[in-house]
């Protein structure tokens, strides 16, 4: 599922992106440190990150501070930089440390922050393409609260001469309704000059990166300015609450997206995509599924109430019904899957086959039109076409040390209560007698079964309770 069409970037190889995130997450109530807390399954500096990349850019730098080692060790497999702010004495700080690292070559820095998980490609696009040789860009946004937000300050021509910070803001700028998101684009070359200006001579004795914009003002640039598209985009997250808000942004827009390309989703207020959803025409969701990873459900596919999908492929036409969990599994078109089943990795289905309740597959395959209605475990096997596995079948794959193979050739019919003990092979046509235990290969088209032989024993009296 794309859920933007990319822009291609102004330019391309000369953009740095400067993420904060040395600040403190107190509000959070919690060990990890903030940016790492998973939004739709991934972390909020990991969905900064991934936008970044979406930019193209040449560079991208994680300016980290508290709880740096934590954010060291989980930013180590990607290819980004990280600089370590310590103490924290403001955004104008964390940009003149980062500044020290950002080539030359670069001609415009994107600051973004890290707790600030949702901003769309297109906008932060749209702003890296106002920042050029004469003009920094700022995104800003008109709100009803700005309580707490930096004010934009405009001269009577409307121009941008500054940011004042509520805590410096006199009460008429208070009113102010134009806010600064925090999120900037700045030409490389003049950033050594404006950040050497800063001061602390402010309500909270820091280097405030806003005031970089009346010192650009003053030496001849001019500010542009650009909104979000959608309100939500710039929120940040200080508070469980606010991240489970943004989780709820988040999930609407993606299935607002699915909705638009036609997919029925019964409601989006219960609905999780964790990763990406891919879907074919006519396609119906029922309400609380959650998708994880990759996930294809092709045309016609239903998907039942409270079904758990990841990295799984469906086919055409088949069903998924209410409280199923697919893991790791390709199936078939024209297939019955639950309710209740759990196909876990490497289960791939043929057309038309039936997984019922209660079932449970690994590393299994399923022949056309083979079923599995009830109570069953299958690992490790191959199954043939028009198989029937009884209710309470078991593969025996596991010795206590090692794994092995069960194949169920076609046409098969296995009683119920069977254990088949691998490594073993049901021939073509076999029929497993019901509570058989199978150990060793069956020939095919014969009924095998290993059970003692039925007795009633005449006369039998149930023991009579003892008497105190
Ligand atoms: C900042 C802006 C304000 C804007 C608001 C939007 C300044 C001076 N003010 O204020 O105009 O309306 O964001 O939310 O920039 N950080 C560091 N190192 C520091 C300080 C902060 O990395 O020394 C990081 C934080 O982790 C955070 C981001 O920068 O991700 C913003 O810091 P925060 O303290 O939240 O800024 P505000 O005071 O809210
Ligand atoms: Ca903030």
């Amino acid at each position: 599922m794309s859920l933007e069409k990319p822009i291609p970037p102004h330019s391309p190889q000369s953009l740095s992106v400067v993420i904060l995130a040395a600040g403190l997450g107190t509000r959070m109530k919690s060990q990890l440190p903030k940016v790492l807390h998973p939004l739709a399954g991934k972390p909020l500096l990991n969905h900064v990150l991934d936008r970044a990349d979406e930019l193209h850019a040449m560079q991208r730098l994680v300016v980290i501070g508290h709880q740096a080692e934590l954010l060291q060790s989980h930013l180590q497999h990607d290819q980004v930089e990280t600089v370590l702010q310590q103490p924290q004495l403001g955004t104008g700080h964390a940009l003149t440390l980062a500044l020290k690292h950002i080539p030359h070559e670069c001609h415009t820095v994107l600051v973004v922050y890290g707790d600030v998980p949702l901003l769309q490609l297109n906008t932060l696009q749209t702003l890296v393409n106002l920042c050029d040789g004469q003009h920094l860009s700022l995104l800003t946004q008109i709100v009803d609260d700005p309580q707490g937000y930096g004010r934009i300050l405009r001269d009577a021509n409307n121009r941008v001469i500054g940011i004042r910070e509520h805590k410096d803001a006199s009460a008429s700028e208070l009113t102010i309704k134009e806010i600064n998101t925090g999120i900037m684009a700045l030409p490389r070359s003049q950033l050594e000059g404006w950040l050497t200006a800063l001061t602390t001579n402010n309500a909270q004795g820091e280097y405030y990166l806003t005031d970089v914009v009346e010192l650009a003002q003053q030496s001849g640039y001019t500010i542009q300015t650009c909104h979000p598209e959608y309100a939500w985009e710039a929120l940040g997250v200080n508070s469980q609450q606010q991240l489970a808000e943004l989780e709820r942004h988040y999930q609407a827009h993606v299935a607002l997206t699915l909705q638009k390309e036609g997919v029925a989703i019964s409601d989006p207020h219960r609905f999780d995509v964790r990763g990406s959803l891919q879907c074919g025409r006519d396609v119906y969701i029922d309400v609380g599924c959650i998708f994880e990873g990759t996930v294809i459900l092709q045309d016609g596919v239903r998907v039942g109430p409270y079904c758990v999908l990841k990295d799984c492929s469906i086919a055409k036409n088949s069903q998924v019904l209410a409280f199923s969990h697919i893991d790791g599994a390709a199936i078939g078109a024209n297939n019955r899957i639950g309710p209740y089943a759990r196909l876990r990795p490497g289960t791939h289905t043929e057309e038309c086959v039936h997984i019922g309740n209660f079932v449970e597959t690994k590393k299994t395959t399923l022949g056309h039109s083979s079923k599995a209605n009830h109570l069953a475990y299958l690992g490790d096997s191959t199954v043939g076409a028009r198989v029937n596995i009884g209710a309470g079948t078991i593969t025996c794959n596991y010795d206590g040390v090692n794994k092995h193979q069960t194949v169920i050739e076609d046409d098969v019919f296995i009683g119920s209560d069977s254990q088949l003990v691998a490594p073993v092979t049901i021939a073509q046509g076999s029929t497993i007698g019901a509570g058989s235990t199978i150990v060793t290969s069956t020939p095919p088209g014969e009924l095998t079964l290993s059970r003692s032989k039925q007795v009633s024993i005449p006369r039998w009296r149930r023991p009579n309770p003892k008497k105190n």
